[in-house]
């Protein structure tokens, strides 16, 4: 019982990683799956895909290490938010592709309730904006579209999850029906002051309250993953949200830390301990952890587009083949040529919350190339994250004077780091372990089992691999963020 298997479920992949007693990985397994694009703005994924890539790479990664069972203390689940799913219960059977965090189809649905007068409503209760990225209004549409549904959620027949419920519910052969007080908080059907789902907010949408499931802390006893699965029962003993659980894997426990994670998308989350801030910038007031029943609340700044602009590079644009050319191409590009890009491929997240919007670049010139091209897109992301930044600042005045702490995918590249320290003014720490997401599933489930320390030892364990600091020049600075921000604009406009 020396290992704890990490589940990561995320918006390309699902990775299953092996921690040692020592929290030390072991293996890592990772398999991509198909992403579905029905509509302008719609994004699905097969319910099933989500399901078999996590056991398959469970399997696998336990393979690589020739580990059985009797070696895993327990199984922590990771997941990418928001995404929706609706199954019939006595079938197990989803009855729509999920609808993924990225999906716009209901924006429409979110405009028409916020003309309503129901925002403040929803921030209230909820701590978030009426936007589609949020599971409850795409709850409602399959509620609505799909013939039959609402009869049947109605008769108590139909169940709703995001991905970790989905996946416990496999995993158990539908004996859990279980969610974490992190992933309840972004479905916008939950009170993260009181803790409970919100029948205002079931009502306001229309979304039955037998659909949703139990919530408990982010380390609890989820149940038992089958023995089919891996030739004996394991415990799931921890979940959370992914960027809450990077938020714990990169030991933000002090109010005033926080973290910035660049996956798809990037999201700065800021520990505000337990003073539930509400936001008069637009960011989100979300749920960071829960545990023995104590909520720790952050402002979350979410930014729709990170790795996702790299992404657009090589498929897109194809002017890389590999994410790790970006580097040396932005390094390459001209130093006279000043190109804004704004990546608003999915509408812009916070603080501007515009569904509408699309992407645009501004200061073509003749000489423009895939060098500036590539430069411009990891600009982009400093200048959304110093967007949030300010915007957490403004909010609160507890937000330390600590370093931003990085990581996923692009923190691995010197360069936008570099340039995130100089467009924030401020410094940039990397930790050693950039498998922050998975590392704190791991310690969830863990710390439960009695095989990893306690909360102040495990923050102890945190170890810096390099801080940037801030070098560029303050004239420099102001000209560029100003640029950024006359971009953005002149986007939201068109
Ligand atoms: O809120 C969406 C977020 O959880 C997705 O994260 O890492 O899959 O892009 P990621």
């Amino acid at each position: 019982m020396s290992h704890i298997l990490a589940i990561d479920q995320g918006t390309t992949s699902s990775r299953a990683i092996l921690f040692d007693a020592d929290l030390k990985i072991t293996a890592v397994a990772q398999e991509e799956f198909e992403q579905h694009y029905p509509d302008s703005g719609w994004v699905e994924h097969d319910c099933s895909d989500l399901w078999s890539t996590t056991a398959a790479t469970c399997r696998a990664v336990m393979e690589k290490a020739g580990l059985g069972p009797s070696d895993i203390a327990g199984i922590g689940i990771t997941n990418q938010r928001e995404t929706t799913l609706v199954w019939d219960r006595k079938t197990g059977q989803p009855i729509h592709n999920a609808i993924v965090w990225q999906d716009r189809r209901t924006s429409e649905f979110c405009k028409k309730l916020k003309a309503d007068g129901h925002e403040e409503t929803v921030t209230q209760k909820t701590g978030l904006l009426l936007d589609p990225y949020f599971s409850a209004t795409k709850v409602a549409w399959i509620l609505d579209q799909v013939e039959g549904a609402r009869d049947r959620a109605e008769a108590g027949e139909l169940a709703f999850g995001t991905v970790d419920t989905w996946l416990i519910w496999k995993m158990t052969g539908g004996r859990e029906h279980v969610t974490d007080a992190t992933n309840a908080a972004r479905t916008m059907l939950y009170d993260i002051s009181k803790g409970c789902w919100s029948s205002t907010m079931c009502k306001m949408l229309g979304i039955p309250m037998s659909m949703l499931p139990e919530v408990k802390d982010c380390a609890a006893d989820f149940g038992m993953a089958r023995a089919d699965l891996f030739g004996a029962e394991i415990p799931i003993l921890g979940v959370a949200g992914d960027q809450q659980a990077a938020t714990i894997g990169q030991a933000c426990f002090r109010p005033g830390m926080f973290k910035s994670t660049y996956g798809t998308g990037c999201f700065a989350l800021l520990n505000t301990g337990d003073e539930l801030v509400r936001s008069n910038n637009r960011l989100l007031t979300t749920i960071a952890y829960q545990l023995d029943g104590k909520r720790t609340y952050a402002l979350e700044g979410s930014i729709f587009i990170a790795g996702a602009v790299v992404q657009w590079l090589r498929d897109g644009l194809q002017i890389i083949r590999d994410a790790k050319q970006t580097q040396p191409l932005a390094e390459s590009a001209d130093e006279s040529q000043e190109l804004t890009l704004v990546p608003a491929f999915t509408g812009l997240g916070a603080p501007y919350w515009n569904a509408e919007c699309r992407g645009a670049v501004f200061g073509l010139t003749r000489n423009s190339g895939p060098a500036e091209f590539a430069r411009a897109a990891l600009e982009s992301v400093g200048f959304q994250t110093r967007d949030l930044l300010e915007a957490m600042h403004a909010d609160w005045s507890g937000a330390d004077d600590t370093a931003l702490r990085v990581d996923g995918g692009m923190s691995a590249s010197d360069w936008a780091m570099q340039f995130l320290a100089d467009i924030t003014d401020a410094p940039v720490d990397r930790p050693e372990v950039l498998e922050t997401t998975a590392m704190g599933a791991a310690w969830l489930a863990g710390q439960r089992a009695g095989i990893y320390p306690v909360m102040e030892e495990f923050a102890k364990g945190w170890k810096l691999e390099r801080t940037f600091e801030p070098k560029m020049a303050d004239d420099m600075r102001n000209r560029r963020y100003k640029a950024w921000k006359r971009a953005v604009a002149a986007a939201q406009d068109y």
